[in-house]
């Protein structure tokens, strides 16, 4: 990939490198330079994506991440350029070019030297795990090819260098003029080491280390017949050969390869790189999501991570709310317990922070709901890069590296209890229950919740209500109205609700709770048919006119900021179990209907 500021020459840099291996003409080449000093300082040379196809756009909820992706090769090697935009705003597209890349070309202007961007730039890169960077000194023929100069940049950035544990090889040039580009420059004899396409050539591609154990993500089972079973996926790392003794993971059952096909063709062996379909001697339960190991192959299995994300989603990230985790080919619900810190891309500098806006980088702890193979990002990229993924929009928010697992959860054993949720609640001579009343403040949700327990109570029935004024009181009161912290709120009060009807309660629950994936991860807590959404649905304007404790006054005054209803959100729910409109009628009829339904 390449980086650098939009001056620095990047596009005529790649310009440059096409026009070197022959992928653009003369004419085209002469275009670009003369755009190039037509536009001088002012940025890109506009042209260049109209010289050359591939410019990729993702949109997602209308957000586009860009990344042009630029190819060309020569005799001895074929090269796909990854060109993201580096203003700060586009953090997210250089760790997404980063993810993919096997090496960076760091571009600084000689006349100005290691800039704050080319600091950013750099973390980033070696954030994503890029440790190979060329730093083209650009521009040298406007600092009349001056050796000390170069050193001095040469010196400056290889401090940072050490600090990211970048390995780094500086090279003079001059973008505009191809010199030390393809072609040795006679104007510096002081400088001995490859040019930028020698260099590229023969820069070690991540991936190709073929002694490294077989790291193959199961992207899909095959099974067109009753006699054939395929296992297929890209090699993430390593090789493998008919005959290999591999272990399948989580489950840690052994198998032997019995054949391997590339495409419809059977292969003695396949290397990283190689979409595979595999066969093996022993029938074994695989599915998708599960990783081919080669049986020695050290492979941890964990819930809790240490990792960093990159935040792309516009919605900040929520400590306490539940996310799609994807790593390689398995899905599975996680939070970020902690936000430990934010980094800082410019200084690397640690800040403590309870949420993650959009474009910062996060050093988190997370939890996923179930153990998973892993290993550290910087090991290997496919089974220790994951991302973050938003339940109710589905759109892909972050993009994460695990660091190491917290070793917290492997001495945590869920105990099993002989007495059960069912034994506890027989007792009672009931079916344990959570129902969920949420709605804006005033709606009603607790006059019904407090009749609908009255009603309960006299049926016999065990009961208990968790009031959100009343939890705020006590559990929660360290907690207050800011986004993070009300879904902090909701994720400890499902909780506590999930105990309770593991302790054979029906559990009235009233809360606003006004954002509808909060109440989703509460209902993900329960069994089918045990968690009841009841929408209290009363209009603003109607609950401004109750007002029972005069806060929605206060809050048109200003004097309560971010109240639901008025600086707020409040998601409605799509799918509740019980819709009760309390203008139309009485809340003791309400009761009535849900207690019914019980
Ligand atoms: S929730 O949004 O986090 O689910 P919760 O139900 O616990 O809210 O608490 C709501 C109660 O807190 C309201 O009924 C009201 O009495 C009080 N309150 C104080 N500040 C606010 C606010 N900014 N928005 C809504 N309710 C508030």
């Amino acid at each position: 990939m390449t980086c650098g500021s939009v001056d620095d020459g990047k596009s005529t840099l790649i310009g440059r490198l096409l026009f070197d291996t022959k992928q653009i003409f003369e004419d085209q080449w002469q275009a670009l330079r003369n755009d190039s000093r037509r536009f001088g300082t002012q940025g890109d040379a506009p042209d260049l994506a109209l010289l050359v196809d591939g410019l990729q756009a993702e949109r997602e909820q209308g957000i586009t991440i860009d990344v042009a992706y630029r190819f060309f090769s020569t005799p001895r090697r074929a090269f796909i350029v990854a060109d993201a935009p580096g203003h700060e705003q586009y953090t997210r597209n250089m760790a997404v070019a980063a993810s993919t890349a096997d090496c960076a070309v760091v571009l600084v202007d000689a006349r100005k030297g290691v800039v704050t961007q080319t600091r950013r730039h750099s973390r980033i890169v070696a954030l994503m795990g890029v440790n190979r960077v060329l730093l083209a000194v650009n521009k040298m023929d406007l600092v009349d090819w001056s050796h000390a100069r170069f050193t001095a940049i040469c010196a400056d950035y290889a401090a940072l260098a050490h600090a990211l544990g970048l390995s780094v090889q500086a090279v003079p040039l001059s973008a505009l003029t191809g010199d030390n580009l393809s072609a040795t420059c006679t104007r510096t004899p002081w400088y001995d080491g490859p040019t930028l396409l020698e260099w590229l050539e023969q820069v070690p591609a991540a991936r190709h280390d073929e002694s490294a154990p077989l790291h193959l993500p199961v992207q899909l089972v095959l099974r067109p017949n009753a006699d054939f079973r395929g296992y297929c996926g890209t090699i993430a790392q390593g090789q493998v050969r008919t005959g290999d003794c591999l272990r399948v993971l989580p489950s840690g059952v052994d198998a032997t390869v019995e054949t391997v096909r590339v495409g419809f063709d059977p292969v003695a062996h396949a290397r990283a790189g190689s979409a595979v379909c595999l066969t093996l001697r022993e029938e074994r339960d695989i599915s998708r999501g599960d990783v081919l190991v080669t049986a020695d192959a050290r492979i941890d299995q964990a819930e809790q991570f240490h990792a960093h994300v990159v935040w792309v989603g516009e919605q900040a990230l929520l400590p306490g709310r539940p996310y799609w985790l994807k790593l390689h080919h398995r899905t599975v619900s996680a939070v970020v317990t902690t936000i430990r810190h934010l980094v800082d891309a410019d200084t690397g500098t640690h800040l403590s922070a309870r949420e993650a806006p959009m474009n910062s980088i996060a050093a988190v702890h997370l939890s996923a709901d179930r153990p998973l193979p892993f290993t550290p990002y910087t090991d290997d990229r496919e089974l220790g890069g994951f991302i973050l993924i938003d339940r109710m929009t589905q759109a892909t928010v972050g993009a994460g590296m695990i660091d190491f697992a917290l070793r917290r959860d492997s001495n945590l054993h869920w105990q099993a209890l002989a007495v059960d949720k069912a034994a506890r609640a027989q007792i009672k001579h009931q079916h344990a229950r959570c129902v969920w009343l949420t709605g804006l403040s005033g709606s009603g949700k607790s006059t019904i919740a407090n009749l609908l327990e009255q009603r309960l109570h006299t049926q016999g029935r065990h009961t208990y209500v968790l009031d959100g004024d009343n939890v705020r009181h006590g559990l929660n009161r360290d907690l207050g109205f800011t986004q993070a912290d009300r879904v902090e709120n909701i994720r400890r009060v499902a909780e506590v609700a999930k105990l309770m009807v593991d302790a054979g309660l029906i559990v009235i629950v009233a809360f606003i709770s006004p954002f509808r994936a909060e109440r989703e991860f509460a209902r993900s807590l329960f069994a089918p048919g045990e968690f009841l959404e009841v929408f209290v649905d009363t209009p603003l304007e109607e609950c401004e006119q109750r007002d029972p404790k005069g806060l929605y006054a206060k809050a048109r005054r200003g004097e309560i900021p971010g109240f639901t209803g008025i600086a707020s959100p409040y998601e409605a729910p799509l799918h509740a179990e019980f819709h009760l409109q309390t203008s139309a009628e009485s809340a003791q009829t309400l009761a009535e209907r849900i207690a019914q339904g019980l």
